[in-house]
């Protein structure tokens, strides 16, 4: 974005009543960040997918949008593009401050059939999705700052559903009267799931809550939708003698504000395995009563992706977003499932922009914590140049990550040690990769300081390297595909996956190498997703072809014949692991 300093203006809140928390602060102006188009799915070659997803532009030739980034940063960039007002409904469904790790379960594919992984619950990679654990106040100004940017962004006559549960619902509706105003409020509906346990120790819980508020009183509203679509279905149901007259006169009537909807079950073909996945029946109901066809849908906690998915089966625009890599892999793979099974639709297509490079964030501090664990080192805060202490005593520095160990980070310690002269504790570098000058350089320095101990003619203050590349670091280690890739016939390419090998699905299986072969006799169970662009321009990856497996325990093909153009081109094949790990390997044919 050219002008990123631009400061936009967000109104502040001035409903009553009001929710105090510690921190309290609203969002009076944000600024958009850097957005990055890094994959297209445009299987009608419709060729609109522009670089920077201005609203103006989008008017003219609509494409879906999927952003990978935090909220914030991703709903303050949609005001910067033009989206102000522009939202027609918005679905939320936020994490719930209930203290738990929500987690995706991660099965390898094909693995079914030979029961033995199954069976054992070593298939079953459990994957940290997001942390929900919060504090309180931090949880409120969170929650807070993200209405407050919705409500710029939502049209006069849109609507907003917050999903939420007994915890946090009564929070919730104060946040959203502030922000909303109490006239905002149209309704609390209770989704009574149905499933799930009852106990002799607590009341079984069988609902949650969603607050549907409107910005205005002149709202979009169609609840009849919702009867015409689920009673056409219902009857033919009754029909087929599977549905209980009783539990069809719901269906049959009016929507009330509760609404009862099975949770998605274990054998649910919609099921991504994403742990707080709801169901697309739900979405429906929201979307048909809430919305007209074509209109703008936003999701900016959409995990799954139910929401987009939802809106493309119903003919509306969509926009969703995640902080996660994982839930624009699953919504990804989802839509084009979904549209590629659509005979007709008026948007086909859609793109993935990155939004302020997250990836490398959280990259970075994932990668910081392991090494902290790894090398038993405490963190130490008043110290604002060293990170930390080792357990042994040294002194810690972690060079940031994204870039190789430098002369001139060292002279940046160096500069650092001689403010505190007193100062002759070791000093361990902690990087992630580091350039050939370096180890010269440190013999050198550890050779010019002065005897702490003449006696055991220890030294004091050396230098010691932690690189991270040279340690057989778990996480750092890539996966590794070797793809043939070759010309056959004039406008012919052949596509075949010949090696797939990801360290850290063996590492988090426990294999011993020996075992890998015997446990896993098809790598291709290590592979989720396989996707090809036939004409790689080096940056945007567009995809041409996708290889998504019906089912989860089928595998993907891993060998394709595709058209390519009579002219040298590049392809590029992206293979993407059961844990979301991709790896591109490309070539000129
Ligand atoms: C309860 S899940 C949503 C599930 C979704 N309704 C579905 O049907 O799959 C909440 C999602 O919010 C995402 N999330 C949490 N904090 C976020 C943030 N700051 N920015 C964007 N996404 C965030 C999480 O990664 C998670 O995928």
């Amino acid at each position: 974005m050219k002008d990123s300093a631009k400061k936009l203006k967000i109104t502040t809140p001035k409903g009553r009543p009001m929710l105090h928390w510690v921190g309290k602060k609203p969002i009076e102006e944000v600024q958009g960040y850097p957005t990055q188009l890094i994959e297209a799915f445009d299987p009608k070659q419709t060729n609109k997918i522009i670089k920077i997803p201005e609203y103006k532009e989008l008017e003219k030739n609509w494409h879906n949008l999927l952003f990978h980034g935090d909220n914030k940063e991703v709903l303050a960039t949609l005001l910067e593009l033009g989206f102000r007002g522009k939202v027609d409904l918005i679905y939320i469904d936020p994490p719930f401050a209930s203290n738990k790790d929500y987690m995706r379960k991660v099965e390898l594919r094909g693995l079914k059939d030979l029961g033995r992984i199954e069976e054992d619950s070593e298939s079953i990679i459990q994957q940290t999705m997001y942390e929900d654990i919060w504090k309180r106040d931090e949880y409120f100004q969170f929650m807070y700052e993200r209405l407050i940017l919705l409500k710029e962004l939502l049209a006069e006559t849109g609507s907003i559903y917050v999903h939420l549960d007994y915890r946090m619902v009564h929070y919730i509706k104060v946040l959203m009267d502030e922000v909303f105003g109490e006239d905002g409020l149209k309704a609390e509906i209770v989704w009574n799931y149905e499933t799930g346990g009852v106990s002799k120790n607590e009341y079984g819980k069988k609902h949650d809550n969603i607050l549907f508020y409107t910005k205005s009183a002149n709202f979009t509203f169609n609840p009849q939708n919702i009867l015409e679509k689920r009673g056409e279905e219902v009857l033919r149901r009754l029909a087929t003698g599977v549905e209980s007259a009783t539990r069809a006169k719901n269906d049959l009537r009016l929507p009330t504000d509760v609404w009862r909807i099975p949770a998605i079950n274990a054998m649910a073909l919609e099921r991504t395995d994403y742990a707080t996945q709801k169901p697309e029946r739900l979405l429906e109901k929201v979307i048909l009563a809430s919305s007209d066809e074509d209109d703008l849908i936003l999701d900016c906690f959409m995990g799954s992706g139910t929401t987009c998915a939802a809106a493309q089966k119903l003919g509306r625009r969509w926009i969703g977003v995640d902080v996660n890599k994982g839930a624009i892999q699953v919504t990804s793979k989802r839509l084009q499932k979904i549209i590629k099974g659509q005979k007709e639709t008026k948007y086909p297509t859609f793109a993935i922009y990155k939004v302020n490079n997250y990836d490398l964030r959280i990259l970075k501090t994932e990668a910081k914590e392991l090494a902290i664990q790894q090398y038993g080192i405490t963190k130490v805060k008043t110290d604002t140049f060293f990170d930390g202490l080792r357990d042994s005593g040294e002194l810690v520095k972690i060079i940031d990550f994204n870039h190789p160990l430098t002369l001139l980070d060292l002279q940046l310690i160096v500069d650092e040690l001689n403010k505190r002269p007193d100062e002759d504790r070791d000093v361990v570098v902690i990087s992630l990769g580091r350039e050939t000058k370096v180890d010269a350089w440190i013999e050198e320095w550890n050779k010019k300081q002065p005897y702490k101990d003449t006696r055991t003619k220890k030294r004091m203050r050396q230098f010691i390297i932690f690189d991270l590349k040279d340690k057989n670091f778990v996480s750092y280690e890539p996966s590794k595909a070797e793809v043939e890739i070759k010309r056959i016939g004039k406008d012919k390419v052949k596509i075949k996956i010949t090696s797939f090998i990801s360290p850290t699905i063996i590492k988090r299986l426990e294999l011993e190498p020996g075992l890998l072969q015997k446990k896993i006799p098809d790598l291709r169970s290590m592979i989720d997703v396989v996707l090809v662009d036939t004409n790689y321009d080096g940056e945007v990856f567009k995809i041409g072809f996708s290889d998504v497996p019906e089912k989860q325990n089928d595998l993907v093909k891993g060998e394709y014949e595709l058209e390519i153009s009579e002219k040298p081109t590049k392809v590029a094949v992206k293979v993407i692991d059961m844990l979301g790990e991709e790896v591109l390997v490309t070539k000129e044919v």
